[in-house]
Formats: C-alpha cells, sequence, structure tokens
C-alpha cells in the first residue's frame, strides 16, 4: 500500500515502513561517525526502546560498543492493508540492521508496567544474555495499571495551585493562541500522574532483575528526567508531571543502595528538549522546542536524540570516570540548552512570537519537519508515492 501521513491533532495515525527504517539508519549511522565507545555497555536492557531517548539508546549501544540488546516496548504490530505504529517499524529496522551487524537484538511487545512482561524479560535474559550491565528507563506514557493494586492511573498535564495562561502552538497551522490551563483539583491527579511517571516502576524492575539474579557485577541504570525553561516551569517542572520527576530522581538514592553489594549505581540524566511523540502532547513545550532549536542551531550547538544519547554515553556514562553530577545528583546532558545566552535569547524571541513573524523567528519548520520524521515521512531518501511493505515484523517478537 501507499502510506502518506494522517495527522490528528498532535498524533500522526500514519507511518512508514521504509521511511523509519531509513531514519533508523541514519541514526545508527551517526553513532558510527563517532567511534567507538571503550568500555562501553555489553549487554543492555532497554525499557521503553522504541521510540525518542529509549531507541537512540538501544542504537547507541549496539552501535558504539557493539552490545547484545533486549529492547521493551507497548506498539502496535503492522497488519495486511494496516500499518504498525513507528515504534513497531523502527524496532523491526531496529533488529534487521543490528542482526546484519551480527549483534544480538530481540524485543518484547508488552506492558512494561506489569509484572509478566518483567518475568518475560528476566527469562529472556537468563536464556540468552545471562545478565545485563546497563538497565535504561525510558518510558513515557499516559497511563498505568499499577501491578499489584490493579489500579488504573492516569497521569495529567496540569499546573498546581494557579492556572497557567501563556502562548502555545499550533505546529501544524503555526498559529500561536493563548492557553490557559486549569490546576489541579485535588491531590488525586499529583498522585496519579507520579504513579505513571514517578520512580516506582524502575524501582519495581531494578529490584525483580535484581532477585533474579540478571545484573551483572558493576551494574549501571539509568532513566531520563527533564527541567527546561522558567517560562515551562508551572505546566513542566513545577507541574504534576514536575512531581513525577521529582519522584523518579528521587528513586536514585534507593536503587544505589540495592545495587551496592554488586558495585552498581543508577543514574538520572536530565535530556535536552526534543521533539518527540510524547514532547508534542505538552502544551506550550512545541514553541518553547522551535524557539530553542533556532537559537541553538545558529549556535551550532543543536542536537537530536542520537546526538543527545551518543554524548550521554561516551562522555558521561562509559567516558572511563565517573560523571559529574549537579547540586542534585543528577547527570545533565541539558546543559546546551540551559546556557545563559541561550536561554536569554529564547526569553527574548518568545516575547515577540506571533502567528505572523513564527515562520521567521523561529524554527518552526524543523520542529515539523523532525515530527514528520519520528513516523518515517519527510526524509528525501524515501519515495512516498512507492508501494510499501506494510507487514514488517519485529523478528524475533514471539
Ligand atoms: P517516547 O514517547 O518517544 O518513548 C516512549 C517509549 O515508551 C516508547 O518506546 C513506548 O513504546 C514505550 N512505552 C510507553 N508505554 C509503555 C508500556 N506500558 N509498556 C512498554 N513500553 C511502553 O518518549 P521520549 O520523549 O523518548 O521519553 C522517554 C523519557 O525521556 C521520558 O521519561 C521523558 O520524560 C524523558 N524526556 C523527554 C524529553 C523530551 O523532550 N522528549 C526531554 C527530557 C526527558
Ligand atoms: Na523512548
Amino acid at each position: 500500500m501507499i502510506i502518506q501521513p494522517r495527522v490528528r491533532g498532535f498524533i500522526c495515525l500514519t507511518s512508514h515502513p521504509e521511511g523509519t527504517a531509513e531514519h533508523v539508519k541514519q541514526q545508527i549511522d551517526y553513532v558510527k561517525s563517532k567511534g567507538e565507545i571503550k568500555d562501553g555497555p555489553k549487554k543492555v536492557l532497554v525499557i521503553g526502546a522504541s521510540t525518542g531517548f529509549g531507541l537512540a539508546s538501544r542504537i547507541t549501544a549496539a552501535f558504539g560498543s557493539q552490545a547484545a540488546t533486549i529492547g521493551v516496548f507497548f506498539e502496535k504490530p503492522a497488519a495486511p492493508g494496516k500499518p504498525g505504529t513507528a515504534g513497531w517499524y523502527n524496532s523491526a529496522a531496529f533488529e534487521q540492521q543490528a542482526t546484519e551487524a551480527g549483534l544480538y537484538a530481540k524485543s518484547i511487545n508488552g506492558d512494561a508496567f506489569s509484572d509478566e512482561v518483567k518475568k518475560q524479560a528476566i527469562e529472556l535474559i537468563k536464556k540468552d544474555l545471562g545478565q545485563v550491565d546497563l538497565v535504561v528507563y525510558s518510558l513515557a506514557s499516559p497511563r498505568r495499571t499499577h501491578p499489584k493494586t490493579g489500579v488504573a492511573h492516569a497521569s495529567v498535564l496540569k499546573p498546581i495551585g494557579q492556572p497557567f495562561t501563556n502562548k502555545t502552538v499550533d505546529f501544524h497551522s503555526g498559529v500561536i493562541s493563548d492557553i490557559s490551563i486549569q490546576p489541579v483539583e485535588s491531590e488525586d491527579d499529583i498522585n496519579n500522574t507520579v504513579a505513571v511517571m514517578g520512580g516506582e516502576d524502575w524501582k519495581f524492575w531494578i529490584e525483580e532483575l535484581k532477585a533474579a539474579n540478571v545484573l551483572a557485577e558493576g551494574v549501571k541504570t539509568v532513566a531520563y528526567s527533564y527541567i527546561g525553561p522558567e517560562l515551562t516551569y508551572p505546566i513542566y517542572r513545577n507541574g504534576t508531571i514536575g512531581k513525577a520527576k521529582d519522584d523518579l530522581e528521587g528513586t536514585v538514592p534507593f536503587l544505589n543502595e540495592l545495587l551496592k553489594d554488586l558495585h552498581g549505581i543508577s543514574y538520572v540524566s536530565v535530556n535536552k528538549a526534543l521533539v518527540t511523540q510524547s514532547s508534542s502532547a505538552i502544551p506550550v513545550v512545541p514553541l518553547y522546542i522551535s524557539l530553542l532549536y533556532k537559537v541553538m542551531k545558529e549556535k551550532g550547538i543543536h542536537e537530536g536524540t542520537i546526538e543527545q544519547m551518543q554524548r550521554l554515553f561516551a562522555e558521561r556514562l562509559y567516558s572511563g570516570s565517573a560523571p559529574a553530577l549537579d547540586e542534585k545528583g543528577r547527570i545533565r546532558v541539558d546543559d546546551l540548552e540551559m546556557r545563559e545566552d541561550v536561554q536569554a535569547e529564547v526569553a527574548a524571541l518568545w516575547e515577540q512570537a506571533t502567528t505572523e513573524n513564527l515562520e521567521e523567528i523561529s524554527d518552526i519548520a524543523g520542529y515539523r519537519n523532525d515530527f514528520f520524521n519520528l513516523f518515517g515521512f519527510n526524509l528525501d531518501e524515501v519515495d512516498y508515492e512507492a508501494e510499501t511493505n506494510e507487514v514488517v515484523r519485529v523478528p524475533s517478537i514471539t
């Protein structure tokens, strides 16, 4: 079939198999171009491995230090006449290219929050790898069914305390408008968001992996967080999602204690704001990202997900010495985003931004391009008039 983008709101309903494969290949080529990551990870479990930072982490581990990888994700398979999700095609393409390079790669498609998928992952590690030396935790989800209580928690993106009004952009039309978001009405919104995006599930994973003796001596685990500029604080860092990130970051001392006897260590890495399926759903953030891209590209310091993760692995996690941490114990690869000159220029542009001047003063075009790239569209190398092979399967999924 011929597959074109079909956009509804901030999501794209279709994905292109050959396009996503090309996008994965470009990320692999980038990691290879940076050379070997000496003493990088060798056996890696990536939870949330099919898109965004998790996929980039998997690619970096595999093609940066020849790691065997197991990926866990929640995606929709392809069927005849009905394309799968982007993450499905990404994973199929990754596995194919890893296997061709002689690298072990297998995947589990299911709910990572469940006990069952954790058991499946443990069995697969035992059978094929014995133990893993790195666990990447990169889930982004709007809901979680708690494995012990059965309660279905839904996360919300809301300010806490007072309503938040600011500019936002519809990145498809380029129309800027004011948006007002009402604050949480009760603690429930906060608790549910923490239950979904906080640290409990990361903790459950590491506890169960350790109890099953599938964590290697010296194991590392890393999860991802975000801080961002003051102008998004009410909706991000000081909002419900920020409470979840506080909780995630607060899990590090617990995990370090748990991993002590293995001489293992856990980290949270604060990453840069980037276009992913998750971030495009947050009000205000797409406008900030399109201004940020403009400023960072002009200064020659722009990075995408793969550049971020390659730098995290090569210069932080596996640099040969312990990574520098901030006052809260976090790794910072948002250092370039948060540079004073960058933030000052973005803040000035923010004041000026209107529907009329948006194309000129921002990189909204780059935002859109990155968004379509996530689904395998807008790539020069791909012929979108050609028949696709939509029934691509991830070879290793049982
Ligand atoms: P993403 O939406 O691209 O990736 C989410 C991944 O989680 C996918 O692989 C998806 O299949 C998987 N997933 C979701 N629910 C699942 C479930 N129930 N079971 C198994 N897999 C499931 O998101 P992105 O942006 O890469 O986010 C990853 C982490 O990075 C999040 O913690 C996010 O907060 C953080 N982050 C994101 C930033 C951004 O600007 N995008 C900036 C800094 C941190
Ligand atoms: Na991810």
